[in-house]
């Protein structure tokens, strides 16, 4: 186990480079299961749930190999159709090989994630969708058994609530279905547009990504291809709340500001200057100390709880009070009691965390419970006094490339190392 060693006080300051979306690759490996060759994922993001994935897709017969930030997938003819819970427990993601699966081999056997810290992460919308196809779909010890022995067939479905995970296990089947589809209420995320513009370009008919409607008319067989994933809205928009947190000037280069319009927004009322730079990337400057800001999370456009812990983060410094409503988490607020070792005064009540902003944090030992939350306590870090020691940094190696070496670049103060203290997680 390691930890890291982060001293408060340095503002960040020049250019950083952002990656491929992990929320994106991990969907595009998992998408090239449904084309019988050899695929090339580029500026895919160096990050252990990647590793993960690779392992899975390995586990189910296809050869996957690295060389720079390029991943290359050969799927065979026959894949296997069984996810097993000691890989599927490491990467709740793995459940969108559920999708595939079901389309390519006319079943599959996906062990359930479980829940994790930021919340319970139900299905039900993934096998509702996939049963509207004509699968027959179980939950038996453990496992989704999804069954389509006669093949899938197109079908009007509409999901509850935009899901990310949902949205893109359905399509994934839909594209080989017999007819056509129709998804309503679908999720809008960049990573829906990215995974479309893949699945088309391997011969899938897709209408109206990026609106709530697909319209897929399904096909008999993909293809494989060669398609670059999108750059991290996530890890893009960390960068610019640090460099706001720090009252540093931070431009961040293939971060898509267009992504990002309703929280560089927010960055702006809390003081920031935001201008974009070249050809996607913007810069986050600033000077003094932030207003509070209210941020509300909702799928996108909305504010992304992805940069929920950022943000509430932020407003533990800044001068005034802040109401920070969390939509999409039951859990999501957990990790405030870790940034309250640090001196933080947040309240929780339900999905509403009420934020008093404080002149100064003071460094503590932290424990990182999910990647967000690890990334916000390592910004809270960046600002308290002294030294904040942030456990459990697996977490945060799962989701944010060279995380230290890039804020080491920008001039922050930040050590890996052993951590004496923990064992296990
Ligand atoms: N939900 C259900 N039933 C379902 C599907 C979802 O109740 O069938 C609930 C979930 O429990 C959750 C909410 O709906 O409360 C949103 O879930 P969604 O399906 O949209 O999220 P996801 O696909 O599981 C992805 C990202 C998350 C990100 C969310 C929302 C990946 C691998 N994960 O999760 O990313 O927070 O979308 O944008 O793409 C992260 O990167 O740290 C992370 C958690």
């Amino acid at each position: 186990m390691e930890r890291l060693r982060v001293v408060g006080g340095a503002s960040l300051r020049g250019s950083v480079h952002v990656s491929g979306a992990k929320n994106s690759s991990l969907k595009l490996m998992a998408a090239t299961l449904l084309a019988e060759g050899r695929s090339s994922l580029l500026d895919v993001p160096a990050i252990t749930d990647v590793e993960y994935m690779s392992e899975l897709l390995s586990r189910l017969g296809a050869e996957v190999s690295r060389q720079g930030t390029t991943v290359t997938v050969d799927v065979p003819e026959k894949v296997a159709h069984e996810a097993p819970y000691e890989l599927v427990r490491r990467l709740r993601a793995s459940i969108c090989v559920l999708g595939p699966l079901l389309a390519r081999c006319g079943a599959a056997d996906v062990a359930l994630p479980g829940g994790d810290a930021i919340g319970s992460r139900g299905l039900d919308m993934h096998i509702a969708g996939l049963e509207r196809l004509g699968a027959h779909v179980e939950v038996q010890h453990g496992y989704v058994v999804a069954r389509a022995p006669g093949g899938l067939k197109g079908a009007m479905i509409g999901l509850d609530f935009p899901s990310v995970g949902a949205t893109e296990n359905i399509l994934m089947a839909a594209v080989l279905a017999d007819g056509e589809t129709v998804l309503d209420n679908v999720a809008r995320e960049p990573e829906i547009i990215d995974i479309c513009e893949m699945l088309t370009n391997m011969g899938a008919k897709i209408d109206g990504a990026g609106t709530s409607t697909l319209r897929v008319q399904g096909v008999d067989r993909l293809r494989p291809v060669q398609h670059t994933t999108v750059p991290d809205r996530i890890v893009a928009g960390t960068w610019a709340v640090a460099a706001l947190m720090t009252r540093g000037d931070v431009t961040v280069t293939n971060g898509r500001a267009e992504h990002l319009e309703l929280v560089l927004d927010k960055l702006m009322a809390a003081g920031a200057v935001v201008e974009t730079h070249g050809q996607g990337g913007f810069r986050v400057a600033m000077s003094g100390r932030p207003r509070a800001i209210d941020v509300v999370t909702l799928p996108y456009p909305g504010f992304p709880t992805d940069l929920q812990p950022m943000v509430v983060a932020l407003n533990a410094l800044a001068d005034g009070t802040a109401m920070i409503t969390e939509n999409v988490y039951e859990a999501r607020f957990m990790f405030v009691n870790e940034l309250a070792r640090l001196g933080a005064d947040v309240r929780i009540d339900g999905h509403h965390a009420v934020v008093r902003g404080r002149e100064t944090l003071s460094g503590a030992p932290v424990i990182a419970t999910d990647i967000r939350a690890g990334a916000g306590l390592v910004l809270a870090g960046l600002v308290a006094e002294g030294e904040t020691l942030v456990s459990a940094v697996h977490h945060i190696d799962r989701g944010y490339p060279d995380f230290v070496g890039q804020l080491n670049q920008l001039g922050a103060d930040v050590t890996r190392e052993p951590d004496p203290d923990r064992f296990d997680d």
